[in-house]
């Protein structure tokens, strides 16, 4: 029998309550915090890639899912969001016409890490990018707009943490100065974080292994990070989250693997996550607009892992969404009444009543048990009895009341009481 991809699930309709919960919320909260909606393509030129996110990064080296398509292009599948939107933004021309722009999306991204709990290799995302300020209020915001959708999708005790890279400059003097210090501490280094040193310093701030973070820590500790700007710049991003009351705590180890960020970057964390503990996470990229051939735009974005928001929620046991029920299942006995039932039915659908029949020969018994799994708040029962008057019997599953009603009045009866 054939089985789903490694890493990659369905969402089967008792899981998927959740999601459109999760999802729906978020619109709303975007939609108040006057953010759009963006959909790009799930493949993209695998050199968007290399761009922005960074040629010597996990992601890149490692994690994409690339192929040569017929014409011998070399695509990838998309491993996040922010990139495709931003090639997107150039393309749609909006550094012309209306340069500040915050979009939102949401939908599957595809990484080939080893699965487990909280990392898969299609897993979704909940995102936004706000481009063509680098204001310091628009840093709070995203921040703030992250804490709302996780307020908003009933996720409580997660942990902001901000911290500020630097512009261009700073990020170059840290590489520097990490590659100087480094390099005399080798021995302490695995072998993927001494070729780090030699093409990306940075890089090596994302390794996990303890004696790589103890020597990262040891020469970070050392080195003098921001300019004057950047420093301004960050202590006005956190007085704006003090103005608005959005709790986080400063981490100056906290460094992002993706290489396009520069500024303000955070992460928020879940103690339910174990050892994929990041919830979400982002930051400002003032370079990657013009990197990609455009002007020089500032921006600022973050992006949820979906699947850690349901683990953090508690696993996703959520029920049914009161909406999605029916309101009216359609119980026959005889084929006469099934014909007549498909009918109504139909009749039913027509005038937007959600309601469903029978179509597998069940006894009655079975039908009204259907009906109340599907949260049914009436049965419309129909047998000999029912035809022969020309009227269905009308069973109020909440009061357990019954009563013949004429075909005519059928609809104003249903949607009198559920309205
Ligand atoms: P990221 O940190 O690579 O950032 O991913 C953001 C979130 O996506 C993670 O915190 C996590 O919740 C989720 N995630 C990542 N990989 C996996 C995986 N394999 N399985 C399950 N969940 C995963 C970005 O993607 C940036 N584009 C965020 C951003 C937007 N920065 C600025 N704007």
């Amino acid at each position: 029998m054939p089985k789903a991809l490694k890493g990659m699930k369905d969402i089967i309709p008792q899981d998927a309550a959740m999601w459109q919960r999760f999802e729906s919320a978020s619109r709303g909260i975007f939609h108040t915090f006057g953010y759009r909606e963006i959909r790009t393509p799930i493949l993209e030129e695998t050199a968007l890639f290399v761009k922005s996110i960074g040629g010597e990064t996990d992601i890149v080296t490692k994690e994409m899912f690339s192929f040569k398509d017929r014409g011998e292009r070399d695509i990838s599948m998309r491993p996040e969001g922010t990139a495709p939107i931003a090639r997107a933004y150039l393309e749609a021309g909006f550094h012309n016409t209306e340069m500040f722009q915050k979009l939102y999306y949401i939908g599957p991204m595809f990484r080939a890490e080893r699965p487990q709990a909280g990392r898969m290799r299609q897993f979704h995302q909940i995102g936004a990018e706000a481009i063509g300020s680098s204001h310091p209020a628009l840093d709070a915001e995203v921040i703030a707009l992250m804490a709302k959708i996780l307020d908003g999708c009933g996720i409580k005790d997660y942990r902001i943490r901000v911290n500020s890279l630097g512009c261009a400059e700073d990020k170059k003097r840290l590489s520097k100065a990490l590659k100087d210090d480094l390099s005399g501490k080798k021995v302490l280094l695995c072998d993927d974080c001494k070729t780090r040193i030699k093409v990306n310093p940075l890089r090596v701030m994302d390794c996990k292994k303890d004696s790589c973070r103890d020597a990262v820590r040891g020469a970070f500790r050392a080195i003098k990070l921001l300019c004057e700007g950047c420093v301004k710049h960050f202590d006005s991003v956190k007085a704006r989250l003090d103005d608005i009351k959005v709790s986080y705590v400063t981490d100056q180890y906290i460094v992002r693997g993706l290489d396009y960020y520069t500024g303000t970057v955070f992460e928020v964390s879940h103690p339910a996550l174990g050892a994929q503990d990041a919830l979400g996470a982002g930051g400002r990229y003032d370079n990657l607009i013009k990197d990609l051939g455009g002007p020089e735009i500032s921006a600022t974005g973050f992006a949820l892992g979906m699947e850690r928001m349901l683990i953090a929620a508690g696993g996703g046991k959520f029920g049914e969404k009161p909406e999605n029920r029916l309101a009216a299942y359609i119980a026959t006995i005889g084929v006469e009444a099934e014909r007549r039932g498909f009918e109504i039915v139909n009749a039913l659908r027509v005038s937007g009543v959600k309601c469903d029949m029978d179509y597998e020969g069940k006894s009655l018994k079975a039908q009204m048990r259907s009906a109340d799994k599907l949260g049914a708040r009436f049965v419309i029962i129909i047998g000999e009895d029912e035809l022969a008057r020309d009227e269905v019997t009308l069973r109020d599953m909440e009061s357990k009341e019954q009563v013949s009603v004429k075909l005519p009045d059928l609809v104003k009866r249903i949607t009198g009481k559920i309205c």
